[in-house]
């Protein structure tokens, strides 16, 4: 039985890909991952007894590196997940985003084109490269503007995003160029269990329990379309088992909302499941505090692509999901104390001041 290799798999969106990977499939999974502070290996400790489940820590950018892997593992895909992901990280030190989501995307891609180039016909053809990628890489929308479709221009505004979109090109390039069978997703904004707490639903969950600000970028009124992370994991099989090479697919949830909205859903959430000692409402913890530079004001993804030709979409809701999340949160403290590391600290620090 061939094995997938995944990238990033022990960050937020790829630990899920790959507990989910292994309790659907038979196939096991080569998961390679740098373990920057994004990266934990407890979200993966359920599979500490799964032969296969394969962990190697490597960058992306190692060639050497990931050229054996592929000899050694022969997998019949790869999954990349791996980036620098954060848009608050990037506006204060854009460097890493290049190095990861540019440098070491070409540099994955070389190595795959020439694993792949020296495959026998039949797993040559059936071998599949999926690049993760978002909808920011299409820029900010006006309120009335129609949801993003994959046709839609490129207008990347912060460096995370711009670093995507460039590694969004070279995937099409290595497709178009050399026939590599690519796959790219774009996907919106996803929440759900193992999400590091610098972004924006986690931080609000932990920051209330703490009994801290709950800090809102300028007015509150930016709107994003959120998907429950388990349904964007099988959005990504999907494609991996049906997309046709050299497409591009948007993954979404049909469900935007403003953050305000999302902050306040979260608030009443735990005034019903863990209420305040003084019987106040975590509501009162919301802060308004200095916007984020460039700001997009809204994201919104037109999803019927991949429902029309893969008869993909979401199984939850923005109400079912954000309850599993808020509960798994809860249910989960230990998780949260260990990544409140040092250098967690030191990034709330910078970020946020006096504020978070
Ligand atoms: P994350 O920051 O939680 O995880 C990234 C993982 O990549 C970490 O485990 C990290 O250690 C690893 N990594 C970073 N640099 C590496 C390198 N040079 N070599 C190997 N591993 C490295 O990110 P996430 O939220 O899970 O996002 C995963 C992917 O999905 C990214 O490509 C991101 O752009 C994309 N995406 C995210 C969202 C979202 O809402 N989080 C939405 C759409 C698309
Ligand atoms: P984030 O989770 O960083 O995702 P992205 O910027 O990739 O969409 O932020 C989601 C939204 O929440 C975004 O509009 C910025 C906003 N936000 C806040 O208002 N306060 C915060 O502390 C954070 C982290 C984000």
């Amino acid at each position: 039985m061939s094995k997938i290799l995944v990238t990033g798999g022990a960050g937020f969106i790829g630990s899920n890909f790959v507990l989910d990977w292994r309790a659907a499939s038979s196939q096991a999974v080569v998961n390679v991952d740098a373990l920057t502070y994004a990266g934990n290996l407890e979200n993966l400790s359920s599979l500490a007894d799964d032969p296969d489940h394969i962990f190697v820590q490597a960058d992306i950018a190692d060639s050497e590196r990931i050229s054996t892997l592929l000899q050694q593992h022969q997998p019949s895909a790869v999954v990349h997940f791996a980036a620098e992901s954060h848009v608050d990280r990037s506006i204060h030190g854009p460097e890493a985003f290049i190095q990861t989501n540019i440098v070491g995307t070409f540099r994955l891609l070389e190595a795959v084109r020439s694993y792949w180039s020296s495959l026998a016909a039949e797993r040559k053809s059936s071998f599949r490269y999926l690049h993760v990628s978002t909808d920011e890489v299409y820029g900010s929308l006006a309120p009335s503007a129609a949801a993003f479709t994959e046709k839609h221009t490129y207008e990347p505004n912060s460096p995370y995003s711009a670093s995507k979109a460039a590694s969004d090109h070279l995937v099409r390039a290595y497709h178009h160029t050399y026939g590599l069978p690519t796959l790219t997703t774009n996907c919106s904004n996803n929440y759900g269990p193992y999400h590091f707490p610098e972004k924006l639903i986690p931080l609000m969950i932990v920051n209330a329990l703490a009994g801290k600000h709950l800090p809102v970028y300028g007015d509150g009124m930016q709107i994003r379309d959120w998907l429950y992370v388990k349904d964007h994991c099988s959005a990504i099989r999907r494609v991996l088992e049906a997309g046709r090479p050299g497409e591009v697919y948007n993954i979404g949830g049909w469900n935007e909302k403003p953050n305000i909205e999302i902050v306040k859903t979260i608030c009443a959430l735990l005034d019903e499941l863990r209420p305040r000692a003084d019987g106040k409402s975590y509501s009162t913890q919301i802060t308004y505090v200095q916007d984020r530079p460039g700001h997009d004001r809204r994201y919104a993804i037109d999803a019927s692509k991949i429902h029309q030709e893969l008869g993909w979409k979401p199984a939850d809701t923005f109400d079912s999901g954000i309850r599993k999340t808020v509960q798994w949160y809860l249910d989960n403290p230990d998780w949260v104390a260990h990544v409140q590391s040092g250098s967690y600290r030191d990034w709330l620090q910078k970020q946020y001041k006096d504020a978070a």
